[in-house]
């Protein structure tokens, strides 16, 4: 018989760490599966993930730029993905449809809470970006009980209209980036912007960094690089990349597949070794 048939879509999607990921997890259960990854241009985008699902694929993982799109392909949404109104995972209904899940905000929380022990709750957080990254975040931080959300981005109307959709004026608003250095200084700095993705780097003020200030990429790797550097000579308590947070949304969408809760921290362990 076949092994099941799993993809991550992107593009590009060559250093893709999620076969890897599924794979081991699989390994933990002696589960025998097919995890691809497909490396699609966005024209291309829902053909291709037509084509992988009526060919038998049961699961897909989706990353850059196609977060949107596999939201919007769903005939079904979870709940976060509804409110980020992107997708990291798409899987096949019994009917042929597919259901859209964003579990990157809950395994950022819980990289966070549970990988780093670090406990949210009554802190003030700076958002940096409004993108598709940030929405996945957004509201997982304020469920885990960031006390206020200040959400900077470039360009001011993408921060207006994250903070709309959240809908907490008391809790969630957003400031001008050039106004950054008179933020005073925050407990939590999630780095949610594409810069260091797209090679370039943040000019950030050290004020911005509390005593006990965890600053978090969602990237990893090269990419990270520069935020975290920032983080360390700003004095920050934590500067933390999103190695663990790619593990955790992995072992979500391994659940939502498998049925099965694989162990994460070995898997964790064995990239960090790639990626010190
Ligand atoms: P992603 O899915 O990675 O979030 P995105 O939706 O294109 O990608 O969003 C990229 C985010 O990074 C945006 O908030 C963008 O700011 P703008 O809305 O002003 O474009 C932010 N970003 C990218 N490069 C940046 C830079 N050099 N400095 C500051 N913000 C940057």
């Amino acid at each position: 018989m076949q092994p099941a048939q799993f993809a991550v879509f992107g593009h590009p999607i060559g250093h893709s760490l999620s076969p890897q990921i599924h794979r081991a997890f699989a390994q933990q259960f002696g589960i025998a599966l097919d995890y691809r990854a497909i490396d699609v241009a966005p024209a291309d985008f829902a053909a291709a993930v037509q084509r992988f699902f009526a060919e038998d694929g049961v699961g897909a993982n989706v990353t850059l730029p196609h977060k949107a799109a596999a939201c919007a392909l769903a005939s079904q949404r979870s709940l976060a993905a509804t409110r980020a109104g992107t997708a990291n995972v798409l899987t096949r209904l019994e009917d042929g449809q597919l259901a859209a899940h964003n579990t990157d905000g809950a395994g950022m929380v819980r990289d966070i809470t549970e990988r780093h022990s670090v406990d949210l709750r009554g802190h003030d957080g700076l958002l940096l970006g409004a993108g598709g990254a940030a929405h996945g975040v957004a509201w997982n931080l304020l469920d885990a009980g960031v006390e206020t959300l200040t959400i900077v981005n470039r360009s001011p109307a993408a921060a207006d209209a994250l903070a709309d959709a959240i809908g907490e004026p008391a809790r969630a608003h957003t400031r001008y980036w050039e106004d950054l250095a008179d933020l005073g200084s925050f407990d939590l700095i999630v780095n949610a912007t594409s810069a260091g993705v797209l090679g370039g780097s943040l000019q950030l003020p050290f004020s911005l960094a509390g005593a006990r200030a965890l600053c978090y990429d969602l990237s990893y790797g090269v990419a990270a690089s520069g935020f975290l550097a920032w983080a360390k000579t700003a004095g920050a308590r934590y500067a933390i990349d999103g190695l663990g947070m790619l593990v955790e949304t992995a072992a979500d969408a391994f659940e939502l597949w498998h049925g099965k809760r694989p162990q994460t921290d070995p898997v964790y362990a064995q990239l960090r070794r790639q990626y010190s």
